[in-house]
């Protein structure tokens, strides 16, 4: 039986800070002792998007204190971990800072050695954490700073076969929900109106599904909701009803993109011939549940087995960085202090780079 591996892990990419627990067992099984999330919603509130120099921080004002707690939740001490795990890119520069700095601190006093994870690599393991998915699989990363199909062979070798040319769904949701006046994050607001909307009312273009291949373009569809709620607004205000279509019309053309362009990467996954044909979802916008069910019935019609974590998970969080981290550790990776943060950091160092900028900084 294989020693029990126990790993910190830490988040501060974006507008979460994040510390979690996470064991592997002498049995092979894994469990989240803990998993800690301070989210800063309320801090960026006022400017309808998360400001980096406020998120940096607020990170590091938070990211002690989310460490004290994941530890005492998990009822462990720091000098029982076997290493300490943290995101070292990519998103906001300064968010990421925090995380590094604290992690190369708990390091350097406890002599524990230090792994710096990816955050998409967190979010397209998380699977194997929730689900103990084998090798190979392929993964729709879908969050508010990235949109990727990527087949995952191992912790640290993935091969992205299509993405976003431009915004990630959760911007497209995030920028929706400002143009309706509703909450942020927009993705759970614009999720709670559609289910009361009628999706067939505006008919909103589908992007990119007239070009073979698997990449995906969101910045349009923005566009077109801006031009069609002007239509139906009058003396500046918008009928709650209106909000609503606005809503169920714009899910249902990301869900039949998302939905046709995962047939497409499904087809060209499937020619691997892989063993357990699978695909695997990860990222917010995984949370979307008429996502989530687009994406089972394509499954169901391909014969592919359709996994998607809990919503906690599926989230920015600590967890599935501790579990990256693990099974990087168990892989043999280590990194010192001259472990460096990265605000751009592609998990497929092969393809060409994807362009522009997202809710969190660079796009890798
Ligand atoms: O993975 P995540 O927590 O952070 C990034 O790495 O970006 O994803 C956050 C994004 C936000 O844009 C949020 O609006 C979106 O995920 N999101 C959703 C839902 N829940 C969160 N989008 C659509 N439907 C949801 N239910
Ligand atoms: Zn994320």
């Amino acid at each position: 039986m294989a020693r029990p591996i126990t790993m910190l892990g830490l988040e501060s990419s974006c507008d979460d800070t994040a510390a979690a627990v996470v064991r592997r067992d002498e049995t092979g099984a894994v469990r989240v002792l803990s998993n800690v999330v301070i989210g800063q919603t309320d801090l960026h509130k006022a400017f309808g998007g998360v400001v980096p120099e406020i998120a940096a921080r607020a990170h590091a004002e938070k990211i002690d204190l989310c460490v004290e707690k994941a530890l005492k939740e998990a009822q462990l001490e720091l000098p029982e971990m076997d290493a300490i795990a943290v995101t070292a890119g990519p998103g906001l520069i300064g968010g990421v800072m925090s995380g590094v700095m604290c992690a190369k601190g708990l390091s350097a006093a406890t002599g524990k050695p230090l792994i710096g994870v990816n955050h998409l690599g967190g979010h397209a393991l998380t699977p194997r954490l929730t689900d103990g998915l084998q090798f190979p699989y392929l993964m729709l990363l879908v969050s508010g700073g990235h949109c990727q199909f990527l087949i995952a062979r191992g912790p640290d070798d993935f091969s992205r076969i299509g993405g976003t040319i431009d915004d990630a769904p959760g911007e497209a949701f995030d920028k929706t929900a400002r143009l309706l006046g509703l909450v942020q994050p927009g993705g759970p607001a614009v999720q709670k109106e559609a289910a009361l909307g009628d999706p067939k009312r505006f008919r909103f273009p589908r992007p990119m599904l007239d070009r073979a291949g698997c990449d995906m373009s969101f910045s349009g569809l923005k566009t077109a909701v801006l031009r069609a709620r002007n239509e139906v607004m009058t003396d500046d205000t918008i009928r709650l009803q209106d909000v609503r279509d606005l809503c169920s019309g714009f899910q249902s053309a990301v869900v039949d993109v998302l939905v046709e362009k995962s047939r497409r990467a499904l087809t060209l996954y499937l020619a691997e011939n892989p063993s357990i044909p699978a695909l695997a979802v990860a990222g917010g916008v995984a949370a979307n549940t008429a996502i989530r069910a687009g994406l089972e019935t394509v499954c169901a019609e391909m014969n592919v087995q359709f996994t998607a974590p809990p919503l906690a998970l599926c989230t920015d969080n600590a967890a599935m960085i501790a579990y990256a981290g693990l099974e990087l550790f168990e892989a043999g990776y280590r990194d010192d202090l001259s472990l460096s943060a990265r605000p751009r950091w592609p998990l497929d160092t092969s393809s060409a780079p994807m362009l522009g900028s997202g809710k969190k900084g660079a796009k890798a």
